[in-house]
């Protein structure tokens, strides 16, 4: 992606996120719940809460209480700190173009050299990808007004489509790819790990578009749920 569509893109979804976390209502829309308030722990709409509500006594958006997870693994990302050093700093605006500002210190140095964390923000991400799973499982419930049996609604279908997406972006990340196979002397040594590093690694060529995807499936799915919530429209059944 150029550094100017990189730009538009990048902006619009951190403009989104914000006022979607701060408004903190429309959700929850029975039986979903949207990834951004997922897991919802603060003072949550009335069964959108499946880890309880520990933190009922926060005054603001129950979303701000988990984002700094999702938000900071993908602020982290080697990928997107590629894309964004170039988009909005122009550091360098590609390959083989002079670095515009006089001095370059990489990310040697504070704040950059905080980027360092992203390894640690993939397993809370993987943490996060369990719970949107279990999320996923939960869009099977009951349909609105029933007190039983399963159903599959266009929602379901977006929000598996979702975690999915996440599940790409969140394997295919170069940190898991180190921790599966990184730090072996003998690869024959450790066949498990080599074959699980060799997944990750045909994973990790595709690591960008899983990015992008991830990034627009998972604010599609929040303004999906935040219509149905609204009562904009209902949620198409397919059983
Ligand atoms: Fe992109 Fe880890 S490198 S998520």
């Amino acid at each position: 992606m150029s550094p100017l569509a990189t730009f538009i893109v990048f902006t619009s979804f951190v403009i989104y996120a914000t006022i979607r976390a701060f408004m903190g209502k429309n959700y929850y829309a029975e039986p979903y719940l949207s990834p951004f308030y997922s897991p919802c722990l603060g003072k949550c709409a009335e069964g959108g809460s499946d880890f309880g509500q520990p933190f009922d006594w926060w005054p603001l958006s129950a979303a701000l209480i988990i984002l700094i997870f999702p938000l900071g693994f993908r602020m982290s990302c080697y990928y997107y700190r590629k894309a964004y050093y170039r988009a909005f700093w122009l550091s360098p605006p590609a390959c083989a173009v002079a670095e515009p500002h006089g001095s370059y210190s990489g990310e040697t140095r504070l704040p950059l050299i905080l980027q360092n964390v992203h390894r640690y923000f993939w397993y809370a991400a993987v943490v996060v990808g369990l719970i949107l799973t279990w999320d996923v499982v939960l869009a099977f419930g009951p349909a609105p007004g029933e007190s039983g049996g399963v159903h599959m609604g266009l929602g379901t279908v977006l929000m598996a489509v979702n975690v999915a997406l996440i599940w790409l972006y969140t394997l295919s990340c170069h940190s898991c790819r180190h921790i599966v196979g990184g730090r072996l002397r003998h690869f024959s040594k450790h066949p498990v790990r080599y074959k699980m590093w060799t997944w990750v690694s045909k994973l990790n060529g595709n690591h960008p578009r899983y990015a992008w995807y991830s990034l627009f499936s998972v604010a599609l799915v929040d303004l999906y749920i935040t219509l149905l919530a609204a009562n904009v429209f209902d949620d198409p059944r397919f059983f």
